[in-house]
């Protein structure tokens, strides 16, 4: 027996210097049957805090195989997250790497490869003894051991050859499944007919302190990630989580205004986001694609609602004057988007709010902004969701924002009053190339949410509007029934829009339902409560409006529970309007 334990530089050949390589080499010719034998050289090719990658390449020194298993047993703790060249099995400390269709016929002295990305505690011991079909290749103990003080950060790039399917996805939904909350789905299997939906995936809102943990009654953050391990199985998946408890949250909207203060920036950073972020490390979850949808109408209320404009809440000026918003999204963007599986979005409203020139370049400046406070980047930011719990029509086909009727142009019309845009899609698009004119990387992606945008049913037109004026035009095509663009609270006539789908159309990453269907987006009266909802008239059926929607009627549906709690009256609506229909 002879064996050999180089320790090489192999990072700083790939150009990791900053990453130390070990490897170990370890071969016996006569144990088990004579004709048996085999060689390993086990490879760590890149370490950091808590996880690592490595190679393994299988020399075969016996008679010739058809097939080869691989065992290991790890002496720390060790974890293997995700393989390639190999199918990889863990039971407690003991691994097996059995061989793929393509690499298991060795001949004598023939070798192959695969690799693997695990996590670990800090300790990262190479494995003692490796046994090929059954036979050990060497008994003895290895003393090699990883750098001892690995370095803090992951590696600036990932190995190279083959991808290790933990590295970043362009568009981490292609190819994946989503997440299917448990929780909600047994809320809509309970409906009548809710089980035609109940299988479709939806956000999962993080909106106070107390939902990282959850409680006996409800899912933790924990819990809904060991779920979506579950659901996993061999594939992708992606989770969708809504980060949701900025300081003075929905300083324009009160349904929705959330548990911490306008000054409690420091509470928002220690007790929410830096849990969060230690639970998404996690190095078991490191096989998820967690996207994170963060913020959900914060930032545009610093250009829209404040001082200056017609509609202007003192709070949003508060927000403003105190920088909270804009350093919570930087704090949770650069925490966040420092975990190599985690995918950012970050929410840019919807055409019914920045759709106006006046609000897209300041929204998107803005944007930009947040995207490098605290320590963020625009590199941070993987793309932006829009549409987030709103109503907006995904694609208006009976008119385009180009037409006009007896010369006059449809941005005349009452309803579209001057918008560059006439729905989320063209929207989606527009902003997106905005974002990337600011600064953002050209190829960020988008989501849509097209939880309750499908305005079908008898109430939707099946083609143009009558071309006597622009706005019966509109009016007669428009899919989109509501008072007006600018309600937003539990719209009566809405339903289901474009099921959940990845990659749809150019530039948008997904069609996603972030809010669930039959959750409340505020209470048509006041109803006492812990989480710091207020009553927002915009929910009240019987409401005449503001500013905000031209003094319309709220069109909100009567007897709404609080913001997130379960409508069962709106969820049979959404279904009754889905479009396309169920
Ligand atoms: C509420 C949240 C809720 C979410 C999803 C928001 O409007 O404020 O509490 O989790 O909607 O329903």
């Amino acid at each position: 027996m002879s064996r050999t334990i180089p320790r090489t530089a192999l990072l700083a050949a790939l150009g990791l210097v900053t990453v130390a390589g070990t490897t170990a080499t370890v071969f016996d010719t006569t144990a088990g049957a004579a004709t048996a034998g085999c060689k390993v050289e086990y490879r760590i090719t890149n370490q950091w805090n808590t996880g690592f990658g490595a190679n393994v390449v299988v020399t075969n020194t016996g008679d010739p195989v058809a097939a080869w298993t691989l065992e290991w047993t790890y002496a720390n703790g060790q974890q293997v997250t995700q393989g390639w060249n190999a199918t990889l099995a863990q039971s407690g400390a003991a691994v097996t790497a059995k061989s793929m269709s393509y690499n298991g016929r060795l001949a004598t002295g023939g070798s192959t490869s695969f690799g693997f990305n695990g996590s670990h505690n800090g300790t990262n011991a190479i494995p003692a003894t490796f046994k090929l079909n059954g036979v050990t290749c060497n008994g003895a103990t290895d003393p090699s051991q990883p750098p001892t003080t690995p370095p803090t950060s992951p590696p600036t790039a990932p190995p190279t050859t083959p991808p290790p399917s933990g590295s970043q996805a362009d568009n981490p939904y292609a190819g994946a499944k989503v997440y299917v909350n448990p929780e909600w789905s047994a809320k809509a299997a309970a409906e009548p007919a809710g089980s035609r939906v109940a299988d479709q995936p939806t956000g999962v809102w993080l909106d106070r302190i107390a939902a990282i943990t959850g409680s006996a009654g409800s899912m933790g953050l924990r819990d809904h990630l060991d779920a979506a391990l579950t659901q996993k199985g061999g594939g992708e998946l992606v989770v969708q989580l809504v980060i949701y408890n900025l300081p003075g949250r929905d300083c324009a909207a009160l349904a929705s205004n959330g548990e911490l203060g306008p000054t409690e920036i420091d509470k928002y950073k220690t007790q929410y986001i830096d849990p969060i972020a230690a639970i998404l490390a996690d190095p078991k979850y490191a096989g998820l694609r967690i996207v994170t949808t963060v913020e959900i109408d914060s930032l545009p209320n610093l250009v829209t609602n404040v001082s200056g404009r017609p509609t202007a809440t003192a709070n949003c000026d508060v927000m403003k004057a105190n920088g909270n918003y804009i350093k919570g999204v930087g704090y949770a963007l650069n925490k966040l988007g420092s975990i190599a599986n985690v995918y950012n979005y970050v929410d840019a409203g919807h055409h019914g709010w920045l759709g106006w020139d006046d609000n897209l370049g300041p929204s998107a400046e803005i944007l930009k902004q947040a995207a490098t406070a605290e320590g963020s980047t625009p590199s941070k930011v993987h793309g932006f969701i829009v549409n987030t719990a709103n109503y907006s029509a995904l694609k208006e086909d009976n008119f385009k924002i180009g037409d006009s009727v007896n010369g006059t142009s449809v941005r005349q019309s009452k309803w579209i009053d001057w918008n560059r845009y006439t729905d989320e899609l063209s929207y989606a698009q527009g902003m997106r190339t905005k974002l990337v004119s600011v600064g953002f990387d050209a190829g960020i992606g988008m989501l849509i949410d097209t939880s309750r945008n499908g305005w079908g049913g008898a109430a939707r037109p099946a083609g143009p509007g009558a071309p006597t004026s622009v706005d019966a035009y509109v009016d007669g095509g428009r899919y989109d029934r509501r008072i007006h663009l600018g309600n937003w609270c539990n719209q009566a006539g809405a339903g289901l829009g474009e099921r959940p789908q990845a990659a749809p159309a150019a530039g948008i990453d997904a069609y996603v339902w972030i809010k669930p269907p039959g959750e409340s987006d505020g209470a048509s009266r006041e109803i006492p409560n812990d989480e710091g909802k207020g009553f927002d008239r915009m929910c009240d059926p019987t409401y005449t409006g503001n500013a905000r929607n031209g003094n319309s009627m709220s069109g909100a549906l009567p007897d709404a529970p609080l913001s997130g709690q379960w409508f069962s009256a709106q969820f049979q609506e959404l279904m009754k309007n889905a479009h396309p229909a169920l």
